[in-house]
């Protein structure tokens, strides 16, 4: 499967707007990502910034309103759209549209996007006043209503010094939702819903202090930002983490293993399949105390107790009603990975277990790389060399695919 950006090719239309300083960025990030991107800027944007920043940040020619008139003017009009596999029009300024909201073809952009075969994008960058003005709000209600996907505006600080909606999302939000998009269009696991669980829990002794673990969330997080890539609808629980959510995933933060246990088994009930990759915290106090326990107070003994397992639930929810279709859980330990893991998948009743040596230090909690042995229910070991988190969750997903045709 891959990244879904690679090999992508991207026609990136830049409009009018102080917001093309960040349309640069999105360029580059995209390419970085592995999407071949031409820019096409309106005459307005080159108010604001040259073909020349998105050439050297994209390395490839981009494009303006001078090679329409220009002696390959026909066929560049019909081509850049024809070879794309997506247009972004970011920032996308009132005016432009309008403009492909009416059919109006008269620069380069507007031309390709009419032109154009694939599916489109469009970011809009205005003030406020224009954005929410009845006009521009019947033109995107067309655009919507025709397929075109809006990411955004945000709300926040506009270019005025006032505050309103029409701020261009961020560079990454614009790339999480055509992430979203692309997905959708092909994925592998269009029409499914994944469970994802990340990040540890957190289990309170008194108002202020917590017993939690060192999972950064990363690996969950990158499995629901891979599944969403695969065209899946995503619902990831969180316990403690400060990630950003990919866009498109539907999240539910929850702070105890109780309280991923609720949230597990009320969203399970329809999913294909759970990926249970959250640090549960094993052991609770057993009273947790509403004050703030102060010294004065002398040595806290604290009585702990066990949490839920929540795999362990899961598995008697699924012998009654089936669901979740497939169960993938985690184990990360510091000896006897193997044995122990195998242990697990047969007591949680797994389908598969992906276990990974937390003693490493280039794996494991909190780092962006992950070792990963993947163990079936036959026993058999599959041994991974060191990957990003993102090729791990590449990589699981590529198991599920098989086991949901084959689950019953
Ligand atoms: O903590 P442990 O190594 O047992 O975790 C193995 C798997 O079980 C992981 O997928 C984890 O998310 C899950 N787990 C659970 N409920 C717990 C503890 C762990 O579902 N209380």
């Amino acid at each position: 499967m891959g990244n879904i950006l690679s090999g992508k090719q991207i026609l990136l239309g830049v409009s009018g707007s102080i917001a093309c300083y960040k349309a640069a960025d999105l360029a580059s990030k995209l390419t970085q990502q592995g999407a071949s991107v031409t820019a096409v800027l309106t005459t307005a944007a080159r108010q604001f910034i040259t073909p020349l920043t998105f050439q050297s940040v994209t390395g490839q020619r981009a494009f303006t309103d001078e090679d329409l008139w220009g002696s390959e003017g026909h066929i560049q009009h019909i081509g850049l759209g024809h070879q794309s596999d997506l247009i972004v029009i970011a920032p996308a300024s009132a005016n432009t549209i309008a403009k492909i909201a009416h059919g109006i073809c008269d620069n380069l952009l507007t031309l390709a996007s009419l032109a154009a075969p694939c599916p489109l994008l469009i970011a809009p960058a205005m003030d406020s006043g224009m954005y929410t003005h009845a006009a521009t709000q019947a033109n995107i209600k067309i655009l919507r209503e025709r397929g075109v996907y809006i990411a955004g505006p945000a709300m926040g600080r506009m270019a005025s010094g006032l505050s309103g909606f029409g701020r261009m999302l961020e560079p990454t939000e614009i790339i999480g939702h055509i992430r979203l998009l692309l997905g959708r269009q092909a994925g592998k696991l269009s029409g499914r819903h994944l469970v994802v669980t990340a990040g540890g829990t957190s289990e309170p002794i008194d108002a202020v202090r917590t017993i939690t673990n060192r999972s950064s969330g990363k690996q969950g997080f990158a499995i629901a930002q891979a599944a969403i890539d695969q065209g899946a609808e995503v619902t990831l629980i969180a316990g403690v983490t400060h990630l950003p959510t990919p866009i498109g995933a539907k999240r539910i933060d929850v702070n105890t293993a109780q309280e991923m246990l609720t949230a597990v088994l009320e969203t399970v009930q329809d999913a294909d399949a759970l990926i249970m990759a959250a640090a549960v915290a094993d052991y609770r106090p057993e009273t947790a105390v509403t004050e703030k326990l102060s010294k004065e107070q002398g040595i806290p003994q604290i009585q702990l107790t066990l949490t839920p397992d929540i795999l362990s639930a899961v598995a008697h929810y699924r012998a009654q009603s089936g669901y979740p279709r497939v169960v993938i859980g985690f184990a990360a330990e510091s000896s006897d990975l193997i044995e122990r893991a195998r242990q697990k998948l047969a007591r949680k009743k797994l389908d598969l277990i992906i276990a990974n040596d937390i003693t490493a230090t280039d794996a494991g909690f909190g780092t962006d790389t992950n070792r990963i042995t993947i163990i079936d229910p036959t026993g058999n070991a599959q041994v991974f060399p060191l990957m990003t988190k993102e090729e791990v969750a590449d990589l699981i997903l590529q198991k599920i695919v098989p086991l949901l045709e084959a689950a019953p």
